[in-house]
């Protein structure tokens, strides 16, 4: 319980995840397949925790324990729906898991994009059975709410059990609904499959509700994206792009200019500062933080990074689990691996691949290069072409490279090794050897011109 909540503290969650997902084609159960990179029932879930129920109880059927392994966490439980007869059904399993006191609020595992308002606004009356609605232009497929003249909320009638007249109606039943979760217990207890699919219909609780004189009432969903279900892998696409377009209007909010709201990817979470910008087809994914007036350019793929204040990232770069520090300057065409930082005023050029580098303060690489497991200083100067060799084909070895160093072009350096403060490597050298600070070390073959030397010429056709 948490005491700093008591009016969330006694909600339990139901969300319903058994149905099979034909329409997906997939041998995932449908609530596993992903929406910017979480699955379905994630974003479901976490939803869900923004109101910090006591208890979340997932309904699952199909794909074996699929669905339990996934999402194995503390707070959620899990209980298993077989065979599926109806949503009313699938609540009434999760009952005997969570207390008689409090409210329930009973959500599906294939509406990703529900947002938190929305669902506070639904669980906000203890002493009601809320139904979250929505007006659609066209309904079919959906439960229709039925009212009185008056506008009474009377019951919901499901498509496929709904007179002509019912059918004209277009308020529907997102599914989503809040009661008291005695009370529901009692509803489900009662219900019956009398209607044209044979199945124990949720919905049904509605005149039971009112039966027991008990306030029904309904929220409409301020967003129809917010209750949209996915049922099939066009349905699931176009939740994503709606999903993009809500994250790139927030950033928009904040200061940060998209060349393309319709072209960026957040895969996570990005956090950004004011005046950034961001290039058209980026990709974002896991934790990324961009500082103030970070520019990133066109095609970008960003993992778990975070770059500092001003730093310019060039098309085609890719940076993954990296630290950049402020005024950097990276790419076009650069890779930078997990565990790399990058100090203030580095720069990292096209073609040049880093893993496990810590690259310090002024220093550049900035043609052709792959670095790992390399600790390079300030003021640094790798030349085109430089490999550190750091890998004998069993382990790793660390290359160091100390401050004010000059690395020239097409260099091996074999770790273990080191170069010394303000050392010089000539181009070509292969090290094998520590090189002592402020010298120049070379490893190269005389170099040598042969006097006299002929070209040879092609042999005529015999
Ligand atoms: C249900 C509602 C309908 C509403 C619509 C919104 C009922 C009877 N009808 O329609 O009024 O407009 O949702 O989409 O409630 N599920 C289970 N176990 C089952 C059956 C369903 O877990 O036995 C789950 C599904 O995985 C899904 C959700 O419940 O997440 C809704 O099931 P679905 O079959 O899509 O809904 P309908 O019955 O068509
Ligand atoms: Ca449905």
């Amino acid at each position: 319980m948490n005491m700093t909540d008591s009016s969330t503290s006694d909600l339990s969650v139901v969300i319903l995840a058994a149905g099979k997902g034909t329409r997906m084609y997939s041998n995932l159960p449908k609530v596993l397949h992903r929406l910017a990179h979480k699955p379905l029932l994630g974003h479901v879930i976490d939803a869900a925790k923004t109101l910090n129920p006591a208890h979340i109880v997932v309904v699952y059927g199909h794909g074996g324990e699929q669905v339990p392994n996934a999402f194995a966490q503390p707070g959620v439980r899990f209980v298993k729906q077989e065979p599926q007869r109806g949503t009313g059904h699938a609540v009434a399993q999760a009952m005997p898991l969570i207390p008689l006191s409090g409210r329930t609020l009973v959500l599906y595992g294939d509406v990703p994009l529900i947002r938190a308002q929305t669902l506070a606004a639904v669980c906000a009356s203890a002493q009601t059975l809320v139904v979250l609605t929505a007006e659609l232009a066209d309904p079919a497929g959906y439960g229709r709410i039925i009212r009185d003249k008056s506008g009474k909320f009377l019951r919901i009638a499901e498509e496929k059990d709904a007179t002509a007249e019912e059918k004209a109606v277009r308020e529907i039943n997102t599914g989503i609904v809040a009661a008291p979760t005695k009370a529901l217990a009692g509803w489900l207890m009662s219900l019956k499959n009398h209607n044209a699919q044979g199945e124990y219909y949720l919905t049904d609780i509605v005149p039971r509700a009112i039966a027991q004189g008990m306030n029904v009432a309904s929220v409409n969903a301020a967003n129809l994206w917010e209750v949209l279900g996915v049922n099939s892998r066009a349905q699931l696409a176009e939740l994503e792009r709606r999903y993009q377009h809500e994250y790139a209007l927030r950033l928009m909010a904040v200061g940060v200019t998209l060349r393309d709201p319709a072209r960026i990817d957040i895969r996570g979470d990005l956090h950004c500062g004011q005046d950034v910008e961001i290039d058209v087809n980026c990709v974002f994914q896991g934790k990324v933080h961009l500082a103030e007036g970070v520019v990133v350019g066109a095609n970008c793929y960003i993992k778990d990074a975070e770059i500092g204040a001003g730093t310019v990232i060039a098309p085609m770069s890719v940076i993954d689990g990296a630290k950049v520090g402020p005024e950097c300057r990276i790419g076009p065409f650069a890779r930078i691996r997990p565990e790399t930082t990058l100090a203030a005023h580095a720069h990292v050029g096209n073609f040049v691949e880093m893993k496990k580098v810590d690259l310090g303060e002024g220093s550049k690489v900035n043609h052709l290069t792959y670095l790992g497991d390399a600790t390079v200083g300030r003021n640094v100067n790798v030349g085109a072409g430089t490999i550190t060799c750091n890998y004998d084909g069993a382990n790793k070895h660390r290359t160091v490279i100390e401050d004010d160093a000059f690395i020239g072009s097409d260099t091996q350096l074999v770790a273990p090794v080191r170069v010394g403060k303000g050392a010089t490597l000539g181009a070509g050298t292969t090290l094998t050897k520590d090189a002592p600070p402020g010298e120049l070390t070379i490893s190269r073959a005389k170099q040598t011109a042969i006097a006299g030397w002929k070209r040879p010429v092609k042999n005529k056709a015999g």
